[in-house]
This record gives structure tokens, C-alpha cells and sequence, in this order.
């Protein structure tokens, strides 16, 4: 006898968060690799330069970085992942095992909810002021931090002289030490395992646009370029 196939797990349909979401069919356990992000595997030059003449306020892409050499173009050859919405308070995360890009589930979702990892777009000293506006979230998450931008960086605060003294400072260095070490662990135990959360979602296309617009394109590839390296 023929055993049934499953009835798929997602679909992709219209979202209240943004054009097309992702959207559970069944129930997902937390844990479980739901799909790999799909498509061409091109260098951050050649996805500059595929994208290089949008709109600078568009921050449409499909584009997910995965390292300092490799971009994946979901607009080409991709699959549904690539209608994977942000969250800032996300029930999925992305993690890159030998070079590849995996969506796994970090909270069990259930049928009709929305999938949604976090796209953590890093910072850049280069910067429109306007980044945040351009990259605006609607997740509609409480905890929504209003940018698909990383957090910014609260500014360290000056120690007070008791501090400085070896005072209550003394607690306090005990404390950072022990999250600096919590922090490390985690990071040395994903790489053991052979992943880590990838950052998605490269911008540079939008950059790239927004020089060539100011009349600057030939040092905006130069500086995108080098950003793209680290
Ligand atoms: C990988 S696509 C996701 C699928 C997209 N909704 C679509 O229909 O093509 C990424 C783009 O979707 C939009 N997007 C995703 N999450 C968003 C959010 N939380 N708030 C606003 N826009 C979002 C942004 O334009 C982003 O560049
Ligand atoms: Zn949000």
C-alpha cells in the first residue's frame, strides 16, 4: 500500500507584516530545520552590482549574506524561504552549517502563525539619518524595536570615581566577566556544533543606490566592497 504523503508544512500567502509571509500549515516543534534559504550563490560584488541601480529608499531584497565571499540571491533560483519575514520578537532563527543557510524553529509554532526570524542588518558609520525610517519594521511584535537594524549601541558610561577606586566597581567587573564568559561559551559551543545565527539580509544594495544617486558611485562600490570584507 502506498503510504500518504504529509500535507506540507507552510504556505506562503499575503502578510500583515509585509507583501508575501510564510505562514505554518502544522504544527512546528521548537527545533526543527523548517527549509534551507535557497538561490544563486554569488559574490558581494556581483550582488552589488546586480542591484546596484534601485531605488535607495527601497529595502526590498531578497539578498542573505553568509559570509565575507558569499551572498545568496533568493530572487534567483529561490525557494519560499526567501518570503521569510523579520521579527523582532521571532519564532524561527537562521543558522549557517557549512556554509549553507538553514530556517529552524526557536519557539513551537503553531498552524496559521507567521514565520519570522530576526534579520539583525548590522550598523554602518556611513549611514543615512534616515536608516531607521527606511529600514522600519512592522513585525508588530510588543517587543518591537521599530528598525530591521540591529539595536544601537547604548553609550558605556563614565565609571564615578568610587568605581574607579575598586569600590562597588569590584561587583560589577565580576558580573561582566561572567556574562563576557556566558557570551563566549555560547558562541564557542554554536561553533562546535558547526552553526552560528547568520546575519541576513544584506543592505548594500540600497547603499550602493543611495551613492550613486549623490553622484558618488565609483567610491561607493570601493567602500561597500571593503565594508562587505570584514
Ligand atoms: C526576504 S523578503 C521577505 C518577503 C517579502 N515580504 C516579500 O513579499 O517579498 C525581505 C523584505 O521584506 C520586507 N520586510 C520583511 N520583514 C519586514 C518587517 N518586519 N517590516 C517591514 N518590512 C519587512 C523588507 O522589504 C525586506 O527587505
Ligand atoms: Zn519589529
Amino acid at each position: 500500500m502506498k503510504k500518504r504523503a504529509r500535507p506540507p508544512l507552510i504556505e506562503v500567502r499575503h502578510s500583515p507584516v509585509h507583501g508575501y509571509g510564510v505562514f505554518a500549515l502544522r504544527r512546528i516543534r521548537k527545533g526543527t530545520t523548517i527549509m534551507e534559504y535557497l538561490g544563486d550563490r554569488v559574490s558581494h560584488e556581483e550582488a552589488d552590482a546586480r542591484y546596484e541601480n534601485k531605488d535607495p529608499n527601497d529595502n526590498h531584497t531578497f539578498l542573505f549574506t553568509v559570509d565575507s565571499k558569499t551572498v545568496i540571491d533568493g530572487g534567483i533560483g529561490g525557494n519560499d524561504a526567501r518570503y521569510i519575514n523579520h521579527g523582532c520578537d521571532p519564532n524561527c532563527e537562521s543558522a549557517s552549517q557549512n556554509k549553507r543557510i538553514y530556517v529552524e524553529a526557536i519557539k513551537t509554532i503553531q498552524p496559521g502563525e507567521e514565520l519570522a526570524y530576526d534579520y539583525q542588518i548590522q550598523r554602518d558609520p556611513e549611514d543615512p539619518p534616515n536608516v531607521d525610517e527606511i529600514f522600519a519594521c512592522r513585525c508588530g511584535a510588543a517587543k518591537c524595536r521599530g528598525s530591521m537594524l540591529v539595536a544601537r549601541k547604548k553609550p558605556r558610561k563614565k565609571k564615578s570615581k568610587i568605581k574607579a577606586r575598586g569600590g562597588p566597581a569590584k561587583k560589577n567587573a565580576k558580573k561582566t566577566a561572567k556574562k563576557t564568559a556566558r557570551t563566549a561559551a555560547s558562541g564557542a559551543a554554536k561553533k562546535a556544533a558547526g552553526r552560528a545565527t547568520s546575519k541576513a539580509t544584506t543592505r548594500a544594495a540600497v547603499k550602493a543606490a543611495a551613492r550613486k544617486s549623490a553622484g558618488e558611485k565609483s567610491q561607493a562600490a570601493a567602500a561597500v566592497r571593503s565594508r562587505r570584507g570584514r
